[in-house]
């Protein structure tokens, strides 16, 4: 196989896919309650890629390059009949990865089910233990008490390899790391600080918002020695740490403060079946319009192939300039595609 590779140099290995642009939260840096109301019209279910469309589609993505997998949404377990699914693309060959991002409100009820379609790996977003504070995070919705039944539900059926993602907003859940720190160092499972983006535009970012990962480290590193590891794979976008103790590891994914786009190897598939190249790209590739109207599975490869052949994003390396333009940047919205 000849490797696909942008005007980067970078090739495709990983395609993050959603399978819903709904979620039971509102966490305000992703679609906050006052745009995303009960009326707001989200994707009509005949919009959604099916299931055989998902698979035919991320079959020709394997003879690219792609060989890790990660399902995301909006929150993917509102998707009905997900392990259906998860059990079919874990029977695609030279998958080797496949992966979930769940704000973890219903692991409780489907881990099992997960595990046995097939599910590898999970990654879950908890942004608090306090709860005052997880409210504060997730728009009012669910609890920390909750998604912590989930994680151990998720790790009682066997998940070995779990991780935890938490955005960091100064003056809201800056002061309240170090409580999951505790909780969680010693039990194998990784938890990641994520600093909060630009996504989309409806979180109004401000760079004051952002605290950048070097603070974090430093208050950890203070009351837990911290030891640097060598990255588990090109391109893996948290830099990792040891407790110098041996209690385990946590990850920083430092996309504001210490941008990663040189070795970005990721395509973004949405729910209604458009391929976008950056996190932050304004405009996707459709490729359920060709696939409904009968395209083959070569003309898709070539749609796909030229999608990605042209990319040259690195949004986050030049976010200073890109947001100093005058003409504001349309940018697809992180639910839309998972982040
Ligand atoms: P592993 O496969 O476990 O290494 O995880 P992953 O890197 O695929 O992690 P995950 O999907 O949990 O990513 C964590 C978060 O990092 C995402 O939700 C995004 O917020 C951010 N992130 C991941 N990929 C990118 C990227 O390509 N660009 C930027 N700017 N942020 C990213
Ligand atoms: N900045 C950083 N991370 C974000 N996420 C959602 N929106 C943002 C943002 N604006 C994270 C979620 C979750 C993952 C899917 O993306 O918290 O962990
Ligand atoms: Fe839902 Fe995740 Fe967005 Fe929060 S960050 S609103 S949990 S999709
Ligand atoms: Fe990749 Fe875009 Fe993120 Fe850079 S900003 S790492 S190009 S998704």
């Amino acid at each position: 196989m000849n490797v696909l590779t942008d005007q980067l140099n970078r090739p495709l290995k990983d395609l993050r896919i959603s399978v819903i642009d709904r979620c039971n939260f509102r966490c305000p840096y992703c679609m906050p309650q006052a745009q995303y109301h009960q009326h707001y019209e989200f994707l009509k279910n005949e919009d959604w890629l099916r299931f055989d469309e998902i698979i035919r589609l991320t079959k020709i993505f394997t003879t690219l390059g792609v060989h890790k997998v990660r399902l995301t949404g909006g929150e993917p377990l509102l998707r009905p009949q997900l392990p259906e699914l998860i059990q079919k693309l874990a029977q695609i060959q030279n998958i080797d990865d496949l992966a979930l991002t769940t704000n973890g409100s219903l692991l409780e009820t489907y881990a099992k089910e997960l595990k046995t379609a097939g599910l590898q790996r999970l990654t879950i977003s908890l942004d608090a233990l306090n709860e005052t504070t997880f409210l504060a995070m997730s728009g009012q919705k669910g609890s920390a008490q909750q998604v912590l039944r989930g994680i151990e539900k998720a790790q009682e059926i066997g998940f070995a390899d779990i991780k935890i993602n938490i955005v960091i907003k100064r003056g809201v859940n800056d002061q309240h790391f170090m409580d999951i720190i505790k909780y969680f160092r010693g039990t194998g499972i990784i938890v990641r600080f994520i600093e909060y983006m630009d996504v989309g535009t409806c979180n109004h970012w401000e760079q004051s918002q952002v605290v950048a990962n070097k603070e974090i480290h430093t208050a950890i590193h203070q009351q837990f020695p911290l030891q640097a590891l060598e990255a588990n794979y090109f391109g893996e976008v948290a830099k990792r740490y040891a407790f110098a103790d041996g209690r385990g590891e946590i990850g920083f994914i430092s996309s504001v403060s210490q941008p990663f786009c040189s070795d970005c190897t990721r395509l973004r598939l949405s729910t209604d079946g458009k391929i976008y190249t950056c996190l932050f790209a304004s405009e996707g590739v459709d490729l359920r319009t060709p696939l409904r109207e009968g395209a083959a599975d070569e003309e898709l490869l070539q749609i796909i192939k030229n999608c990605w052949q042209k990319r040259s994003d690195q949004y986050s390396e030049n976010r200073s300039l890109l947001r100093s333009l005058k003409s504001p940047r349309q940018k697809i919205e992180m639910y839309k595609i998972g982040g």
